[in-house]
Protein backbone atom coordinates (compact mmCIF):
# COMPACT_ATOMS: atom_id res chain seq x y z
CA UNK A 1 0.00 0.00 0.00
CA UNK A 2 1.60 3.36 -0.69
CA UNK A 3 -0.04 7.10 -0.71
CA UNK A 4 -0.92 8.76 -4.56
CA UNK A 5 -1.58 12.40 -4.95
CA UNK A 6 -4.27 13.48 -5.95
CA UNK A 7 -3.36 16.40 -7.67
CA UNK A 8 -0.01 15.03 -9.36
CA UNK A 9 0.29 11.58 -8.99
CA UNK A 10 3.31 11.08 -7.11
CA UNK A 11 3.80 8.09 -5.20
CA UNK A 12 4.88 8.13 -1.53
CA UNK A 13 5.26 5.45 1.07
CA UNK A 14 2.43 5.60 3.62
CA UNK A 15 5.15 5.99 6.75
CA UNK A 16 5.76 9.86 5.79
CA UNK A 17 4.34 11.93 8.88
CA UNK A 18 3.29 14.78 6.24
CA UNK A 19 -0.33 16.26 5.62
CA UNK A 20 0.06 16.53 1.96
CA UNK A 21 2.38 15.69 -1.72
CA UNK A 22 5.50 17.82 -1.36
CA UNK A 23 3.21 19.15 -4.60
CA UNK A 24 0.52 20.23 -1.56
CA UNK A 25 -1.74 18.11 -3.39
CA UNK A 26 -3.57 15.49 -0.76
CA UNK A 27 -2.88 12.09 -0.82
CA UNK A 28 -5.16 9.42 -1.77
CA UNK A 29 -4.18 5.89 -0.53
CA UNK A 30 -3.73 2.84 -2.71
CA UNK A 31 -4.62 -0.50 -1.06
CA UNK A 32 -4.47 -3.84 -2.81
CA UNK A 33 -7.45 -5.20 -1.61
CA UNK A 34 -8.67 -8.57 -2.73
CA UNK A 35 -11.55 -9.20 -3.79
CA UNK A 36 -14.87 -9.11 -1.46
CA UNK A 37 -15.37 -12.75 0.10
CA UNK A 38 -17.35 -13.44 2.77
CA UNK A 39 -15.02 -15.92 3.79
CA UNK A 40 -12.28 -13.65 4.42
CA UNK A 41 -14.33 -11.61 7.39
CA UNK A 42 -12.54 -12.54 10.43
CA UNK A 43 -15.13 -13.69 12.06
CA UNK A 44 -13.43 -13.76 15.73
CA UNK A 45 -12.69 -9.76 15.65
CA UNK A 46 -15.24 -7.92 17.47
CA UNK A 47 -14.75 -4.96 15.80
CA UNK A 48 -14.57 -2.99 12.29
CA UNK A 49 -11.14 -4.68 11.87
CA UNK A 50 -12.95 -7.70 11.28
CA UNK A 51 -13.03 -6.75 7.63
CA UNK A 52 -9.16 -6.15 7.75
CA UNK A 53 -8.70 -7.96 4.81
CA UNK A 54 -9.78 -5.61 3.11
CA UNK A 55 -8.29 -2.16 4.59
CA UNK A 56 -5.26 -0.58 4.75
CA UNK A 57 -4.14 -1.40 8.12
CA UNK A 58 -0.46 -1.96 8.99
CA UNK A 59 0.80 -5.20 9.74
CA UNK A 60 -2.49 -7.00 9.88
CA UNK A 61 -1.94 -10.22 11.22
CA UNK A 62 1.20 -9.43 13.32
CA UNK A 63 0.52 -10.29 17.01
CA UNK A 64 1.46 -6.94 18.58
CA UNK A 65 -0.07 -5.08 15.46
CA UNK A 66 -1.31 -1.43 16.85
CA UNK A 67 -4.64 -2.13 15.95
CA UNK A 68 -5.29 -4.99 18.65
CA UNK A 69 -4.40 -2.43 21.17
CA UNK A 70 -6.17 0.62 19.84
CA UNK A 71 -9.43 -1.18 18.80
CA UNK A 72 -12.15 -0.46 21.88
CA UNK A 73 -14.85 -2.66 19.64
CA UNK A 74 -15.66 -0.42 17.54
CA UNK A 75 -18.43 -0.63 14.79
CA UNK A 76 -20.63 -3.49 14.90
CA UNK A 77 -23.61 -1.41 14.88
CA UNK A 78 -27.07 -2.92 14.48
CA UNK A 79 -29.67 -1.88 11.37
CA UNK A 80 -33.32 -1.49 12.95
CA UNK A 81 -36.41 -0.92 11.17
CA UNK A 82 -37.79 2.45 11.70
CA UNK A 83 -40.80 2.77 9.52
CA UNK A 84 -41.85 0.93 6.65
CA UNK A 85 -38.87 2.69 4.34
CA UNK A 86 -36.34 3.36 6.82
CA UNK A 87 -33.76 1.26 8.37
CA UNK A 88 -31.74 2.86 10.60
CA UNK A 89 -27.88 1.98 11.56
CA UNK A 90 -27.12 2.61 14.36
CA UNK A 91 -23.74 4.11 14.11
CA UNK A 92 -23.72 6.38 17.72
CA UNK A 93 -23.83 2.61 19.38
CA UNK A 94 -19.99 3.62 19.26
CA UNK A 95 -17.20 4.43 22.11
CA UNK A 96 -17.40 8.17 21.46
CA UNK A 97 -21.04 7.78 20.71
CA UNK A 98 -20.49 8.94 16.64
CA UNK A 99 -19.54 7.20 13.34
CA UNK A 100 -16.24 9.01 13.55
CA UNK A 101 -14.88 5.95 15.47
CA UNK A 102 -14.96 4.38 12.45
CA UNK A 103 -12.04 6.65 10.82
CA UNK A 104 -10.25 7.28 14.14
CA UNK A 105 -9.76 3.65 14.93
CA UNK A 106 -8.19 3.08 11.67
CA UNK A 107 -6.16 6.54 11.63
CA UNK A 108 -5.00 5.90 14.94
CA UNK A 109 -3.54 2.79 14.54
CA UNK A 110 -1.84 4.01 11.38
CA UNK A 111 -0.02 6.89 13.23
CA UNK A 112 0.91 4.42 16.05
CA UNK A 113 2.30 2.19 13.13
CA UNK A 114 3.97 4.85 12.02
CA UNK A 115 5.50 5.89 15.29
CA UNK A 116 3.75 9.10 15.51
CA UNK A 117 3.95 10.79 19.12
CA UNK A 118 1.94 13.77 19.19
CA UNK A 119 -0.66 15.18 16.46
CA UNK A 120 -2.86 18.18 16.27
CA UNK A 121 -6.69 17.96 14.52
CA UNK A 122 -9.70 20.12 13.81
CA UNK A 123 -13.29 19.39 14.45
CA UNK A 124 -16.81 20.20 14.73
CA UNK A 125 -16.61 18.26 17.96
CA UNK A 126 -17.00 14.39 17.13
CA UNK A 127 -14.41 13.69 15.08
CA UNK A 128 -11.84 15.46 17.79
CA UNK A 129 -13.52 13.71 20.74
CA UNK A 130 -12.99 10.68 18.53
CA UNK A 131 -9.08 11.33 17.34
CA UNK A 132 -8.82 12.40 21.33
CA UNK A 133 -10.14 8.59 22.79
CA UNK A 134 -7.95 6.66 20.54
CA UNK A 135 -5.12 8.91 20.94
CA UNK A 136 -5.33 8.32 24.40
CA UNK A 137 -5.51 4.68 24.00
CA UNK A 138 -2.49 5.10 21.55
CA UNK A 139 -0.50 6.94 24.34
CA UNK A 140 -0.01 9.69 21.76
CA UNK A 141 -0.29 13.53 22.46
CA UNK A 142 -3.33 15.53 20.93
CA UNK A 143 -4.52 18.88 20.59
CA UNK A 144 -7.74 19.36 18.93
CA UNK A 145 -9.07 22.58 17.44
CA UNK A 146 -12.68 23.05 17.72
CA UNK A 147 -14.45 26.32 16.48
CA UNK A 148 -16.42 28.83 19.13
CA UNK A 149 -20.08 27.24 19.48
CA UNK A 150 -19.39 23.00 19.53
CA UNK A 151 -21.05 21.76 22.18
CA UNK A 152 -19.73 21.78 25.72
CA UNK A 153 -20.17 18.89 25.95
CA UNK A 154 -18.02 17.79 22.83
CA UNK A 155 -15.34 20.56 24.85
CA UNK A 156 -15.47 18.19 28.32
CA UNK A 157 -15.14 15.11 26.60
CA UNK A 158 -11.58 15.64 24.58
CA UNK A 159 -9.92 17.52 27.75
CA UNK A 160 -11.51 13.94 29.63
CA UNK A 161 -9.23 11.88 27.13
CA UNK A 162 -6.54 14.13 28.27
CA UNK A 163 -6.12 16.07 24.83
CA UNK A 164 -6.07 19.89 24.97
CA UNK A 165 -8.79 21.89 23.30
CA UNK A 166 -8.57 25.00 21.87
CA UNK A 167 -11.44 27.09 21.03
CA UNK A 168 -11.13 28.83 17.82
CA UNK A 169 -13.43 32.31 17.17
CA UNK A 170 -14.99 32.19 14.05
CA UNK A 171 -16.33 29.80 11.85
CA UNK A 172 -15.33 26.39 11.24
CA UNK A 173 -13.70 26.38 8.19
CA UNK A 174 -11.41 28.98 10.27
CA UNK A 175 -11.01 27.27 12.78
CA UNK A 176 -9.37 24.58 10.35
CA UNK A 177 -7.38 26.97 8.77
CA UNK A 178 -5.68 27.96 12.44
CA UNK A 179 -5.13 24.47 12.73
CA UNK A 180 -3.51 23.97 9.12
CA UNK A 181 -0.90 26.81 10.09
CA UNK A 182 0.28 25.40 13.13
CA UNK A 183 0.42 22.02 11.14
CA UNK A 184 2.63 24.14 8.18
CA UNK A 185 4.54 26.35 10.65
CA UNK A 186 5.47 23.54 13.69
CA UNK A 187 5.77 20.03 11.16
CA UNK A 188 3.57 18.47 13.75
CA UNK A 189 1.52 15.14 12.84
CA UNK A 190 -2.28 15.92 11.27
CA UNK A 191 -4.32 13.80 12.84
CA UNK A 192 -6.87 14.74 10.17
CA UNK A 193 -9.99 13.19 8.65
CA UNK A 194 -10.02 14.89 5.79
CA UNK A 195 -6.16 14.98 4.92
CA UNK A 196 -5.30 11.46 5.95
CA UNK A 197 -7.01 8.51 3.60
CA UNK A 198 -6.38 6.15 6.55
CA UNK A 199 -9.70 7.54 8.22
CA UNK A 200 -11.24 6.29 4.69
CA UNK A 201 -10.28 2.74 5.47
CA UNK A 202 -12.53 2.56 8.37
CA UNK A 203 -15.71 4.57 7.41
CA UNK A 204 -15.25 1.90 4.11
CA UNK A 205 -16.78 -0.59 6.95
CA UNK A 206 -20.27 0.97 7.40
CA UNK A 207 -21.67 -0.76 3.89
CA UNK A 208 -19.33 -3.81 4.43
CA UNK A 209 -21.08 -4.14 7.80
CA UNK A 210 -24.38 -3.18 6.62
CA UNK A 211 -24.03 -5.64 3.78
CA UNK A 212 -22.92 -8.72 6.06
CA UNK A 213 -25.83 -7.83 8.59
CA UNK A 214 -28.53 -7.76 5.88
CA UNK A 215 -27.14 -10.09 3.52
CA UNK A 216 -27.73 -7.83 0.31
CA UNK A 217 -27.45 -3.96 0.18
CA UNK A 218 -30.58 -1.90 0.42
CA UNK A 219 -31.45 -0.01 -3.00
CA UNK A 220 -31.00 3.28 -1.30
CA UNK A 221 -28.41 4.88 1.07
CA UNK A 222 -28.66 8.10 2.37
CA UNK A 223 -25.38 9.58 4.27
CA UNK A 224 -24.89 13.32 5.79
CA UNK A 225 -21.80 15.23 3.93
CA UNK A 226 -20.13 18.31 5.52
CA UNK A 227 -16.48 16.96 4.49
CA UNK A 228 -17.03 13.60 3.36
CA UNK A 229 -15.49 11.52 5.23
CA UNK A 230 -18.58 9.16 5.81
CA UNK A 231 -19.84 9.81 1.98
CA UNK A 232 -16.32 8.31 0.54
CA UNK A 233 -16.09 5.35 2.25
CA UNK A 234 -19.68 4.54 1.31
CA UNK A 235 -18.49 5.41 -2.35
CA UNK A 236 -15.32 3.14 -1.56
CA UNK A 237 -16.45 0.55 -0.74
CA UNK A 238 -19.73 0.15 -2.91
CA UNK A 239 -17.37 0.17 -5.27
CA UNK A 240 -14.99 -2.43 -4.21
CA UNK A 241 -18.25 -4.60 -3.87
CA UNK A 242 -19.78 -3.92 -6.88
CA UNK A 243 -15.67 -4.47 -8.48
CA UNK A 244 -16.26 -7.80 -6.68
CA UNK A 245 -19.29 -8.70 -8.31
CA UNK A 246 -20.94 -9.39 -4.74
CA UNK A 247 -23.73 -6.38 -5.97
CA UNK A 248 -25.21 -5.86 -9.59
CA UNK A 249 -26.52 -2.38 -8.88
CA UNK A 250 -24.93 0.26 -7.32
CA UNK A 251 -27.73 1.42 -4.55
CA UNK A 252 -29.25 4.80 -5.00
CA UNK A 253 -27.13 7.11 -2.87
CA UNK A 254 -28.98 10.46 -1.49
CA UNK A 255 -25.88 12.83 0.18
CA UNK A 256 -27.83 15.28 2.58
CA UNK A 257 -26.39 19.02 3.24
CA UNK A 258 -27.97 21.30 5.37
CA UNK A 259 -29.76 24.41 3.37
CA UNK A 260 -27.95 27.18 5.43
CA UNK A 261 -24.55 24.99 4.06
CA UNK A 262 -24.56 23.54 0.91
CA UNK A 263 -21.28 24.06 -1.67
CA UNK A 264 -21.77 20.66 -3.05
CA UNK A 265 -25.76 21.30 -3.71
CA UNK A 266 -25.41 24.34 -4.96
CA UNK A 267 -22.38 23.06 -7.34
CA UNK A 268 -24.60 20.39 -8.69
CA UNK A 269 -27.31 23.06 -9.42
CA UNK A 270 -24.73 24.60 -11.36
CA UNK A 271 -23.02 21.75 -13.07
CA UNK A 272 -19.58 22.91 -11.62
CA UNK A 273 -16.72 20.09 -10.60
CA UNK A 274 -16.15 22.68 -7.27
CA UNK A 275 -18.00 23.23 -4.95
CA UNK A 276 -19.77 26.76 -4.52
CA UNK A 277 -18.50 29.76 -2.78
CA UNK A 278 -20.86 29.86 -0.01
CA UNK A 279 -21.51 31.99 2.87
CA UNK A 280 -22.36 29.29 5.68
CA UNK A 281 -25.31 30.64 7.96
CA UNK A 282 -25.99 29.54 11.37
CA UNK A 283 -27.05 25.55 11.63
CA UNK A 284 -28.19 23.30 14.62
CA UNK A 285 -26.82 20.37 11.83
CA UNK A 286 -23.11 21.90 12.99
CA UNK A 287 -21.78 18.45 11.92
CA UNK A 288 -22.18 19.03 8.20
CA UNK A 289 -21.69 22.94 8.55
CA UNK A 290 -18.35 22.69 6.23
CA UNK A 291 -18.14 25.44 3.51
CA UNK A 292 -15.48 24.34 1.81
CA UNK A 293 -14.77 21.22 1.67
CA UNK A 294 -11.35 19.85 0.87
CA UNK A 295 -11.84 16.89 -1.17
CA UNK A 296 -14.79 18.86 -2.80
CA UNK A 297 -13.86 18.08 -6.70
CA UNK A 298 -13.56 14.58 -5.51
CA UNK A 299 -16.79 14.23 -4.14
CA UNK A 300 -18.30 15.79 -6.72
CA UNK A 301 -16.39 13.40 -8.72
CA UNK A 302 -18.19 10.56 -7.25
CA UNK A 303 -21.58 12.58 -7.51
CA UNK A 304 -21.43 12.73 -10.90
CA UNK A 305 -19.87 9.04 -11.44
CA UNK A 306 -22.69 7.22 -9.19
CA UNK A 307 -25.69 9.74 -10.44
CA UNK A 308 -25.83 10.70 -6.64
CA UNK A 309 -28.49 12.96 -5.78
CA UNK A 310 -27.45 15.90 -3.38
CA UNK A 311 -30.93 17.25 -1.02
CA UNK A 312 -30.86 19.74 1.44
CA UNK A 313 -32.63 19.73 5.11
CA UNK A 314 -34.21 22.12 6.11
CA UNK A 315 -33.16 24.03 9.20
CA UNK A 316 -36.90 24.64 10.52
CA UNK A 317 -37.43 20.38 10.07
CA UNK A 318 -34.32 19.40 11.99
CA UNK A 319 -35.82 19.98 15.76
CA UNK A 320 -38.91 18.39 14.80
CA UNK A 321 -37.03 15.40 13.01
CA UNK A 322 -35.13 15.18 16.17
CA UNK A 323 -38.11 15.07 18.43
CA UNK A 324 -40.00 12.75 15.72
CA UNK A 325 -36.75 10.40 16.12
CA UNK A 326 -36.43 10.78 20.00
CA UNK A 327 -40.13 10.08 20.85
CA UNK A 328 -39.44 6.58 18.55
CA UNK A 329 -36.62 5.77 21.49
CA UNK A 330 -33.81 6.82 19.73
CA UNK A 331 -31.80 10.47 20.98
CA UNK A 332 -29.43 11.15 18.22
CA UNK A 333 -28.06 14.81 17.50
CA UNK A 334 -29.10 17.45 15.58
CA UNK A 335 -27.08 16.91 12.25
CA UNK A 336 -28.33 13.62 12.69
CA UNK A 337 -31.78 13.94 12.66
CA UNK A 338 -30.85 16.42 9.31
CA UNK A 339 -30.84 13.10 7.75
CA UNK A 340 -34.62 12.20 7.83
CA UNK A 341 -35.29 16.18 6.99
CA UNK A 342 -33.07 15.62 3.86
CA UNK A 343 -35.44 11.77 3.22
CA UNK A 344 -38.70 14.09 3.60
CA UNK A 345 -36.93 16.42 0.87
CA UNK A 346 -35.61 13.30 -1.11
CA UNK A 347 -39.41 12.04 -1.20
CA UNK A 348 -40.99 15.20 -2.04
CA UNK A 349 -38.46 15.77 -4.50
CA UNK A 350 -38.05 12.56 -6.65
CA UNK A 351 -40.78 10.41 -4.89
CA UNK A 352 -41.22 7.28 -3.04
CA UNK A 353 -37.82 6.10 -1.71
CA UNK A 354 -38.74 2.69 0.07
CA UNK A 355 -35.59 0.36 1.30
CA UNK A 356 -33.36 3.23 2.38
CA UNK A 357 -30.16 2.80 4.75
CA UNK A 358 -29.90 5.87 7.25
CA UNK A 359 -26.98 6.68 9.61
CA UNK A 360 -27.87 7.34 13.31
CA UNK A 361 -24.57 8.94 12.94
CA UNK A 362 -24.07 11.04 16.20
CA UNK A 363 -26.00 10.50 20.07
CA UNK A 364 -28.22 13.37 21.43
CA UNK A 365 -26.63 13.49 24.55
CA UNK A 366 -23.33 15.10 23.00
CA UNK A 367 -25.69 18.27 21.40
CA UNK A 368 -27.58 20.08 23.68
CA UNK A 369 -27.81 23.43 22.64
C1 LIG B 1 -22.91 13.48 13.71
C2 LIG B 1 -22.21 13.84 12.45
N1 LIG B 1 -22.80 13.59 11.29
C3 LIG B 1 -22.22 13.90 10.12
C4 LIG B 1 -20.99 14.52 10.06
C5 LIG B 1 -20.42 14.85 8.74
O1 LIG B 1 -19.25 14.16 8.43
P1 LIG B 1 -18.34 14.64 7.27
O2 LIG B 1 -17.93 16.07 7.56
O3 LIG B 1 -17.18 13.76 7.28
O4 LIG B 1 -19.12 14.56 6.02
C6 LIG B 1 -20.33 14.80 11.25
C7 LIG B 1 -19.02 15.43 11.22
O5 LIG B 1 -18.52 15.92 12.20
C8 LIG B 1 -20.96 14.46 12.48
O6 LIG B 1 -20.35 14.71 13.63
ZN1 LIG C 1 1.52 15.92 -5.66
Amino acid sequence: MHYRCAACGKETPVTTHAPTCTCGGLFDLVVDAPKWDEKLIDRSAWSLFRYRAFLGVDTPEAPDAPWRRITMGEGMTPVIPFDENLLFKMDYFMPTLSFKDRGAATLVAHMAAIGVKKCVQDSSGNAGNSVAAYCARAGIECEIYVPEGTSPKKITMIEAHGAKAVVVPGTRDHCADVCRARVKEEGVFYANHVFNPFFYEGTKTYVYEAFEQLGRMPKHVLVPVGNGTLFIGTVLALEHLQASGAIDEFPQIIAVQGENCAPLWEAVQKGSTEPAQIEVKPTLAEGIAIGQPMRGRELLDMIRRHDIRVVTAREDEILGCRHEIARRGIYCEHTTAANLAGYRKYVELYGPAPDTLVTMCGAGIKSDH
